[in-house]
């Protein structure tokens, strides 16, 4: 049965944010996600890493019903969200910020038309729109005379934190960033990194970070959980082989975790090239 809107009771604050239980998501025989569960207190930032294709993204746009799960439940404020209706689904959406991993701006349109986007689907806010896009821009580090420009004249940079801004147009609980920094030079990347933490205090967020960049969660996260390939799993284990402060990343014996944290492939390499060309710690 769905559940109606008025039995959402976000002022539960004692509930966690986000509750994934089970979690499985399959493409055709190609399993990604193979079980996953944890939640989210309100308020923290999760970070989550593991190499490229273990199922970040899946796992984030899942979290917003944007990927239909095989089995297992999202839970957002408490409403499972494969069952609330469509009506609802949407609510709960205005209620969750995504950061896209390419920043995902429309080429045709202004950064202010960009960053207003959310708002021709939703009920316009009393202040003038002009007005809170310049807001934003100002307060993540851009100048308001940007707003008349297109996507495809600004920096790497810029469109991320237009893509910010586009996120918080809807003020809200929840945002969920994909690849924050990837692309970025380190100057730059550490600009979003601030921007991250000031976004959380100034906005009262609870954040998901997704990202291979080691310096965002050191300094952006509460918690991290590392994800390995649903493929790279012993039988019966856990495809979150880390859950944890990113202070403990350091001391754990996982080597894989580890090994990811250096950055450090270590004898996978020569498993990687499949002509067998790297042997012995050399090209042949
Ligand atoms: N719509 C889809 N149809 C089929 N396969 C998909 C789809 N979306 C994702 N996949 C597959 O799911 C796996 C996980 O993809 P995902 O994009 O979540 O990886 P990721 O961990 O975010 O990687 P990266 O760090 O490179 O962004 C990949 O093998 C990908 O090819
Ligand atoms: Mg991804």
């Amino acid at each position: 049965m769905s559940k109606s809107k008025e039995t959402i009771d976000v002022t539960r604050l004692d509930e966690p944010l986000v509750q994934v239980d089970n979690l499985v998501v399959s493409f055709g025989t190609h399993e990604v996600l193979n079980g996953v569960s944890f939640s989210i207190a309100r308020g923290q930032t999760l970070a989550v890493i593991g190499e490229s294709g273990c199922g970040k993204t899946v796992l984030l746009k899942s979290l917003i019903g944007l990927i239909q799960p095989a089995a297992g439940s999202v839970k957002l404020s408490g409403a499972d969200i494969a069952t609330i209706s469509s009506a609802t689904l949407a609510e709960l959406r205005t209620r969750t910020g995504f950061v896209f991993q390419q920043a995902a701006l429309f080429d045709s349109l202004t950064v202010r038309e960009n960053i207003a986007f959310p708002l021709s689907f939703n009920e316009p806010s009393d202040q003038s729109i002009e007005e809170r896009c310049d807001q934003l821009l100002i307060e993540l580090g851009l100048d308001p005379s940007i707003s008349d420009c297109y996507p495809g004249e600004l920096s790497g940079g810029m469109r991320k934190r237009v893509g910010m801004a586009r996120a918080l147009m809807m003020r809200p609980e929840l945002l969920l960033y994909d690849e924050p920094t990837t692309g970025l030079d380190p100057i730059v990347s550490d600009v979003i990194n601030e921007l991250i933490l000031r976004t959380r205090i100034n906005h009262f967020v609870t954040s998901i970070i997704v990202t291979h960049d080691m310096k965002t969660v050191r300094k952006t996260a509460d918690r991290v959980l590392m994800l390995l390939p649903a493929s790279q799993l012993n039988k019966g284990e856990n495809q979150i082989i880390f859950d944890g402060p990113p202070s403990e990343l350091d001391r754990t014996s996982d080597m894989r975790v580890q090994q990811f944290v250096r950055g450090d492939a270590g004898d996978r390499i020569a498993a990687l090239v499949s002509d067998n060309s790297f042997t012995d710690g050399e090209w042949k």
